[in-house]
């Protein structure tokens, strides 16, 4: 398998404008490297705090790291334009009714990518939509609904929909199920598993539900106060782990029973 993303000597900082030392910046993220393979999917735990959302955010190109690089295939993903960068990695956000346009059908809402970042004409990007709503699970009528007469989980799928239209390599999810009732994050994950069988995506998400990183990740990365603490297959860290937080993180009480697939990584 060839190397899909290295994560190197990244950190972040940010300059707090108030608080009680306005100017001073403050790290969020110490220098963290890691590296994951084509098709693996990756899980981030920790605290609250912890840095979990600002990995994913600098991967996904939402926030630029103040250190380090990151590489897509060898290629600096930083030094990419966001046409270039988008084609290759997305990212779901929590509230998936939020991150839709209550004024625009999801049709049109899933064509946008594609206007913006192919050379595809209106037929094409009419026939991609069809492709990704049934790749999802939804049907050729929801191309003309509008965000608000679709069910949490049909808005949950319209947001993967545009996540994966493109066809990326990698789909970043921060909590992006968290918010789900169990049956239906169950669907959910299920069907996140079958787009990575089926087009190979890796996912990069964060989570703190044992039961579904177990599930669904090849490695897990534990960050505590901004540092990686620990990082590894999901199986050594499972049978193997060196620190207390990742034991404590990992056989915590499930959070929750949902009842997934039988494919656990495990
Ligand atoms: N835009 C920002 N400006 C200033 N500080 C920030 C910003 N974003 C994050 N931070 C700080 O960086 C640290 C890490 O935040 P981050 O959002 O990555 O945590 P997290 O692990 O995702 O936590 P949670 O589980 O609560 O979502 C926190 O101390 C946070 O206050
Ligand atoms: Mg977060």
């Amino acid at each position: 398998m060839s190397k899909l993303l290295e994560v190197h000597e990244v950190s972040k900082y940010y300059v707090h404008k108030d608080g009680w030392m306005p100017g001073k910046p403050v790290c969020a993220l110490e220098p963290v490297s890691f590296s994951l393979e084509r098709g693996e999917t990756l899980a981030i735990m920790g605290e609250t705090g912890s840095g979990k959302s600002t990995i994913a955010k600098i991967i996904a190109g939402a926030e630029r790291p103040s250190s380090g690089d990151i590489f897509l295939n060898g290629q600096s993903l930083t030094r990419m334009s966001d046409r270039q960068r988008c084609r290759h990695v997305r990212m779901i956000f929590q509230d998936s009714l939020r991150s839709l346009n209550p004024q625009i059908t999801v049709g049109k809402q899933l064509c946008e990518p594609l206007i913006f970042n192919t050379d595809l004409n209106y037929p094409q990007q009419k026939e991609r939509v069809h492709q990704v709503l049934s790749q999802v699970g939804l049907l050729p009528d929801h191309y003309d609904f509008y965000p608000h007469m679709l069910s949490s989980g049909q808005q949950q799928r319209v947001a993967i929909a545009r996540a994966i239209v493109l066809e990326p390599q990698i789909v970043v999810a921060d909590e992006a199920f968290v918010a789900l009732d169990p049956s239906i994050r169950a669907q959910i994950i299920n069907l996140i598993l079958d787009l990575q069988e089926d087009m190979g995506i890796s996912f990069i998400f964060v989570s703190h539900s044992a039961e579904i990183v177990k599930h669904v990740s090849d490695k897990i990365l534990i960050m505590h106060r901004g540092k990686m603490i620990e990082f590894g297959t999901t199986k050594a860290l499972i049978n193997h782990p060196e620190e207390q937080l990742t034991k404590t993180l990992l056989h915590s009480e499930h959070k929750y029973k949902v009842p997934l697939h039988s494919t656990t990584k495990e």
